[in-house]
């Protein structure tokens, strides 16, 4: 006769959860909207194997690893202070740099449970150094191939992987930083091919994988979109429970940039921003721009910031849409200010402008004609600063501006940072 469990009552971040004597802390947390993270955790490897440490909390003021702690009565548990979170973000940021992650590279990449924590915590720069480990890619097994850059040595497989008779597949060897899961070739060649491609699903990330098969969606996918067929139901579930409201949301600004007669030099500057743009795009989010690709606005903006003049049509009602979404526009650099090196045509007629570039110039003969075409956009009789046709509310004078100078010009118009521009920063190359 089956017996049903004593419930208890513990206290998580000081909520009462009501469960199961003996529940999984993982599972009570889960079911209470509480977001622990895990990567090793398998839902009935029981005891927990404990490898990863993404799950740490702390109980009784001591860390500990969540997946293993058992529901029981007065249990007391930290799970969400900003300590644990960056504790546990440490952990896959230490992951990562042990290995050699290429995510836009591997064929796990959008099923990764890795991949996917790196994601939710929000990771970009790690603080530990990359160690580049000189790892072998282990092509001889029957199967599958073994990737041991990616390895995060959990134990699933080594757990998890048997032959129909119960023989082990998959075994540690070598120790301490030489440690690495090596494959019996003799019992992985009499695995079935289910039974292979079950072991490259128990792989959390892109070590294990089928040679007869691949990942079916591979590419860059974002956590939220993620199908997460690929993981055990447990972590399945894991990754899929609500976030907690905890975890602080930044409310990010939005941005739009455009180059109408421009050279890309002022975008080209607001790349060379270097780490400064990942301090940027922690802030803010691009919007219409090149950046993204994308062509039309979907959302009204904070900033637009302008490179170029306008010498069409086309470039006009551009503006204009940008005037009419964006709260504040920036002309940036000296195209965008004063027409700069197109506008030095505006000192001759249109037509003979025309002439000179398309029937007059070293490379034109006499079949040249000069273009003309509805779907052209149509040339103005001169080019005109941004501020002539719509209003501007700030210029970035330089050509192009300084990295430096865009940063500081945006941190300020954003969120009113104060800083000095010292005569230096005004460049013209
Ligand atoms: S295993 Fe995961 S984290 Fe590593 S490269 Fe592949 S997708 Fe990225
Ligand atoms: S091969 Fe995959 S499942 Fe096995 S220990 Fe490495 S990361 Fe874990
Ligand atoms: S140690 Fe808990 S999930 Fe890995």
């Amino acid at each position: 006769m089956k017996h049903s469990r004593k419930e208890v009552t513990i206290v998580v971040d000081g909520k009462k959860m009501v469960c199961p004597e003996g529940e999984s802390l993982l599972k009570v947390a889960q079911a209470n909207g509480v977001f622990i993270p895990a990567l090793c955790y398998f839902d009935h490897v029981d005891p927990p194997l404990g490898t990863c440490r993404v799950c740490t909390v702390k109980v009784k003021g001591k860390y500990t690893a969540g997946c293993q702690v058992k529901a029981q009565e007065g249990l007391e548990v930290e799970v969400m202070s900003p300590e644990l979170l960056d504790h546990r973000k440490a952990v896959v940021e230490m992951l990562f740099t042990e290995g050699n992650h290429i995510c836009p590279l591997c064929e796990k990449s959008g099923k990764c449970v890795l991949q996917a924590l790196g994601y939710e915590m929000g990771m970009d720069t790690p603080r530990f150094t990359f160690t580049f480990p000189g790892r072998e890619i282990d092509y001889k097994p029957k199967h599958i191939i073994m990737e041991h850059h990616r390895c995060i040595q959990c134990k699933r497989c080594v757990e998890e992987v048997f032959t129909d008779d119960g023989k082990p597949v998959f075994y540690f060897q070598q120790r301490g930083k030489e440690t690495v899961v090596a494959v019996d070739y003799e019992q992985e060649a009499r695995l079935t091919y289910e039974q292979a491609h079950r072991a490259m699903e128990i792989c959390p990330v892109g070590t294990i994988l089928l040679k007869e098969d691949t990942i079916d969606t591979p590419g860059y996918r974002k956590y939220d979109k993620m199908p997460i067929s690929a993981v055990s139901p447990a972590v399945e579930a894991t990754l899929a429970a609500p976030r907690t409201e905890s975890a602080p949301e930044v409310k990010k600004k939005t941005v739009a940039t455009v180059s109408l007669a421009g050279c890309f030099g002022c975008h080209m500057s607001m790349l060379d921003m270097d780490l400064n743009l990942l301090d940027l795009i922690q802030l803010v989010t691009f919007n219409r721009s090149p950046f993204t690709d994308i062509k039309q606005f979907t959302t009204r903006c904070d900033i637009g910031l302008i490179e170029g003049g306008c010498c069409s049509d086309e470039n006009v009602e551009v503006l204009r849409k940008f005037r009419e979404n964006c709260e504040i526009l920036v002309s940036v650099g000296a195209c965008a200010i004063n027409g700069n090196l197109p506008a030095l045509r505006n000192w001759m007629p249109l037509e003979q402008t025309m002439e000179e570039a398309y029937l007059q110039s070293a490379t034109s003969d006499e079949t040249a004609v000069i273009p003309h075409h509805e779907d052209l956009p149509k040339i103005l009789d001169k080019v005109y600063p941004c501020h002539e046709v719509v209003k501007i509310d700030y210029f970035i004078p330089g050509c192009p501006p300084g990295a430096d100078h865009i940063y500081k010009v945006v941190q300020n118009l954003l969120f009113g940072t104060k800083f000095n521009v010292p005569y230096e920063e005004f460049k013209y190359d």
